[in-house]
């Protein structure tokens, strides 16, 4: 392990309320600042954190309270992110995914297309136990050059 640089994990646990995407969008952005990500890539990570958590507090549990874990991992400057419910699921997870599709009339239908746009990869299926499970990697835009590496 780079002792300069561990690799470091994070769990979060809330309910689907509203004011909490806003407390996961900060916490991983403060975890992810550990790494080499610059402005726009943290700017990223927090529009995508705040898509796949708005999701799970908007349409996972419809009219009723629930519980949306996000979990975070560094690997040196590797992101990983899954942000996980145990709501009524996605029943078609390709027609979920495709721009513009809501099942929303009032919303754009945009939220993946966001999350795919700013992360690295993009995963979405059922969680372990049910419900929704997104996976997403992010790696810094650039990664400095490592020390004594040439730089011809
Ligand atoms: N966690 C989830 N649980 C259940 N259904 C979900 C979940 N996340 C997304 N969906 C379904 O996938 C659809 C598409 O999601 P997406 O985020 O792309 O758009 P949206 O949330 O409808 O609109 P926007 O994100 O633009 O406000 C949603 O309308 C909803 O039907
Ligand atoms: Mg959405």
């Amino acid at each position: 392990m780079d002792l300069d640089r561990p690799d470091n994990m994070m769990r979060l646990e809330f309910l689907n309320l509203p004011a909490n995407v806003g407390v996961a969008r900060n916490a991983v952005a403060t975890f992810a600042a550990q790494a080499e990500f610059t402005l726009s890539d943290v700017e990223e990570i927090r529009l995508a954190v705040s898509e796949a958590v708005t999701n799970a507090v908007v349409h996972a549990y419809p009219g009723r309270r629930g519980w949306v874990r996000v979990n975070a991992r560094l690997s040196g400057s590797l992101l990983e992110l899954t942000v996980d419910d145990d709501g009524q699921g996605i029943a078609d997870v390709a027609l979920a995914r495709q721009a513009s599709y809501t099942t929303d009339p009032e919303r754009m239908g945009l939220g993946f297309s966001f999350m795919e746009a700013f992360s690295d990869r993009l995963e979405v299926g059922p969680g372990p136990a049910g419900g929704t499970r997104v996976f997403m990697v992010k790696q810094p835009a650039a990664v400095p050059r490592e020390e004594g590496s040439s730089s011809a």
